[in-house]
C-alpha cells in the first residue's frame, strides 16, 4: 500500500469544511492513518511550497496558507498518490470533474480546498515534515 500527504486548506477549514472533504477520501476507499490541524508558520509555508518560488504567486499562496489552520493528513490506499489527485480534481476548480474536491468545494485556483502530493518521493519528503513516524498508524 501507498502513502501521499494531504493538506485541507485554509478555506475549507474556514468554512467548517473538513468532514466533508474527508468523506470523500474515505468514499474514494483512502484511509485516514494520521491527521492533524496545525497553523503553519509562514517560514514553513516558504519550505513547503519552495518549488514555486519563482513564481508570481508565490507571496499570495503563502499568505493564503497561513491566513487559518489547516488539517495535515497521511492517506493510505492502492496507487494513493495518484488516487489522491483524482479525488482532489484539477488545480483550477473550473476544470475538475464532477465529484471531486476541488469542483465541490474549491473558491479559485488559489484557495482550492486541498493539497497533494504529486509524486511518490514528494509524498515521503512532505509526510517526514509534518509526521513523525509514530504519528502514522496504519
Ligand atoms: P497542490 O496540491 O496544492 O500542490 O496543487 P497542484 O499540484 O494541483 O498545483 P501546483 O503545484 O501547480 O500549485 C500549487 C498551488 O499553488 C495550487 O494548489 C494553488 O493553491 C496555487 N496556485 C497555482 N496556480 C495559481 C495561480 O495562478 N494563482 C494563485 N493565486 N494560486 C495558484
Ligand atoms: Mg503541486
Amino acid at each position: 500500500l501507498e502513502r501521499t500527504f494531504s493538506i485541507i486548506k485554509p478555506d475549507a477549514t474556514r468554512r467548517n469544511l473538513t468532514g466533508a472533504v474527508n468523506a470523500l477520501i474515505e468514499k474514494a476507499g483512502l484511509r485516514i492513518v494520521a491527521q492533524k490541524r496545525i497553523q503553519l508558520t509562514r517560514a514553513q509555508a516558504e519550505t513547503f511550497y519552495g518549488v514555486h518560488k519563482e513564481r508570481p504567486f508565490f507571496g499570495e499562496l503563502v499568505d493564503f496558507m497561513i491566513s487559518e489552520p489547516i488539517v495535515v493528513q497521511v492517506l493510505e490506499g492502492e496507487n494513493a498518490v495518484a488516487k489522491y489527485r483524482e479525488v482532489m480534481g484539477a488545480t483550477n476548480p473550473a476544470n475538475a470533474a464532477e465529484g471531486t474536491i476541488r469542483k465541490e468545494f474549491a473558491l479559485s485556483v488559489g484557495e482550492n480546498s486541498a493539497h497533494g502530493s504529486d509524486s511518490l518521493e514528494n509524498a515521503q519528503i512532505e509526510i517526514a515534515q509534518f509526521f513523525s513516524g509514530n504519528e502514522i498508524v496504519g
